[in-house]
């Protein structure tokens, strides 16, 4: 009897499941049944290729007449990366914030000159673990989402609030997932940013204020968080991201990489530029953003690891990629990450899959990395 129950709450709650199932939710880990009900519904489109590089890479107004800022609605989907809000408030992704890896590309190179070849990289890397491969759809927040009489359950809704694979701990403003909310700003965590900027940047954010800010931001998981993680791929964005606003938040026309805090606040918070912001007056591809990591970690090098599920017990990882092989987040990301999401998948699915390695792979050539085979 009981079992019974148990046979039809789980059908019904299969069925509620299906009913909600968002077009830009990842198909991630889904049993062979799970994706047989899903697919049919979804509409899958052809997939786009990545763009190139833009043609006119030097600063320009970008708070534009065109592109006013629009606080979110309720539903449209935020958070936690406050350079992809900011596009979205801005219009230069679809304002409900569910968007192509192809809109992505292009947002992040025209509103911010982001490089084409870390902005494939980084964005087909989230899409890989976060998006839906067959829509072609990504959400660049998730756990937000819909309300409304069938809300889908937040395991299934995906986007890159997702823990683990692409969203990390020891973020700048943004808690860790073992605190129960990793992806909002942190008003005392800005506050420390604030501190950290007065003490070594003179009131404003630079590399020097990342260094020291990016380490404390370790040290603090490491003796708060039993659960921190620091291993590739969350290693290489934790320090990425620590650069981004030296990069692309300082105004196009300044040459000091001193990020002012009111402008910072407004883009960590608000997802907002400043009045009359001008992008960035050149283009900071992997090479650049590689080279401020390397201004960041060489100070206070800490090589990737975990806690052992107690405080204070950072252990490194040596199977982790680390600075020393660039390749290797390349092919682990593919191999481990990835195929870890996948480890069956076969039709369309399969074909989806192999394509967008593709495309994520393509800026990878130039840095003299070889490609995985296809997944068969
Ligand atoms: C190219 C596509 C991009 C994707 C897919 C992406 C995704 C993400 C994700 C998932 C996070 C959360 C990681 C974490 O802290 O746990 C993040 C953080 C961050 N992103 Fe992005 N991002 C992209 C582009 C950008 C751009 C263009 C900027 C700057 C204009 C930017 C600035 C940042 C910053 C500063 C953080 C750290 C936030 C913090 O630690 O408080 N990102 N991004
Ligand atoms: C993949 O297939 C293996 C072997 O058949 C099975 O054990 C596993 O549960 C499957 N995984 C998924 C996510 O379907
Ligand atoms: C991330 O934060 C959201 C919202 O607070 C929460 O629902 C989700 O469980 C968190 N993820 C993890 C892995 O803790
Ligand atoms: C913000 O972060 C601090 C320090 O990690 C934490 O104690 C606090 O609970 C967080 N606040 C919110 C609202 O999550
Ligand atoms: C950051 O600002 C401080 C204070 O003005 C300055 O001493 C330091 O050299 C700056 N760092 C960089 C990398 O510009
Ligand atoms: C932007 O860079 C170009 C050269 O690459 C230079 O001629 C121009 O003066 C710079 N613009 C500003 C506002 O610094
Ligand atoms: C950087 O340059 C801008 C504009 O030229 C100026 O407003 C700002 O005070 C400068 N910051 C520092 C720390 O020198
Ligand atoms: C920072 O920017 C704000 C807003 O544009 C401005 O009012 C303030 O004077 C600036 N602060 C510094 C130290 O330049
Ligand atoms: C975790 O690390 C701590 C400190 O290094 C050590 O004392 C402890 O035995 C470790 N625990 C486990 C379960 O490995
Ligand atoms: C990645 O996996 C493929 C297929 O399983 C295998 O051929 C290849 O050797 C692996 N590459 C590395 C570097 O582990």
């Amino acid at each position: 009897m009981a079992r019974v129950f148990f046979a039809i709450a789980a059908l019904l709650l299969a069925a509620k499941d299906v009913v909600s199932f968002p077009n830009y939710a990842s198909l991630a880990g889904l049993s062979e049944r799970e994706l047989d009900e899903i697919i049919p519904q979804l509409t899958v489109r052809t997939l786009e290729k990545p763009p190139g590089q833009m043609k006119n890479t030097l600063t320009k107004l970008v708070n534009d007449p065109a592109h006013p800022w629009i606080a979110p609605a309720p539903d449209d989907q935020r958070d936690p990366c406050p350079g992809l809000n900011t596009l979205a408030n801005h219009g230069y992704l679809p304002r409900d914030g569910i968007a192509t890896p192809a809109q992505i590309v292009n947002a992040v190179q025209e509103g911010f000159n982001m490089a084409n070849d870390i902005a494939v990289f980084v964005t087909y890397a989230a899409h890989l673990v976060d998006g839906n491969l067959l829509t072609d759809l990504l959400s660049i927040g998730g756990k937000s989402a819909k309300t409304g009489p069938n809300p889908p359950s937040p395991a299934i809704v995906g986007g890159l609030d997702t823990h683990a694979v692409f969203e990390g701990d020891a973020s700048t403003t943004r808690g860790d997932a073992f605190f129960g909310d990793n992806h909002s700003f942190n008003e005392s965590l800005f506050d420390e940013l604030t501190a950290f900027s007065n003490k070594f940047g003179a009131g404003f954010y630079n590399l020097s204020v990342a260094t020291e800010f990016r380490f404390q931001r370790i040290q603090d998981s490491i003796a708060t968080n039993p659960q921190f993680s620091l291993i590739s791929p969350r290693y290489y964005t934790a320090y990425a991201e620590s650069v981004f606003p030296v990069a692309f938040f300082v105004d196009g026309r300044e040459t000091n990489g001193s990020l002012n805090m009111t402008v910072a606040r407004g883009f960590f918070q608000d997802g907002r530029m400043p009045n009359d912001f001008f992008r960035s007056n050149i283009s900071w591809g992997l090479d650049l953003i590689g080279e401020g990591i390397g201004f960041i970690f060489t100070p206070h090098p800490i090589e990737p690891g975990t806690n052992n599920g107690t405080l204070n017990s950072y252990t490194l990882d040596p199977n982790s990629a680390d600075f020393s092989d660039f390749c290797k987040l390349y092919t682990d990301f593919v191999n481990v990450t990835v195929r870890g999401l996948y480890p069956n998948a076969t039709g369309p699915l399969l074909n989806a899959l192999n394509q967008n390695l593709d495309f994520f792979f393509g800026p990878l050539g130039d840095q003299g990395c070889t490609q995985v085979p296809a997944f068969v």
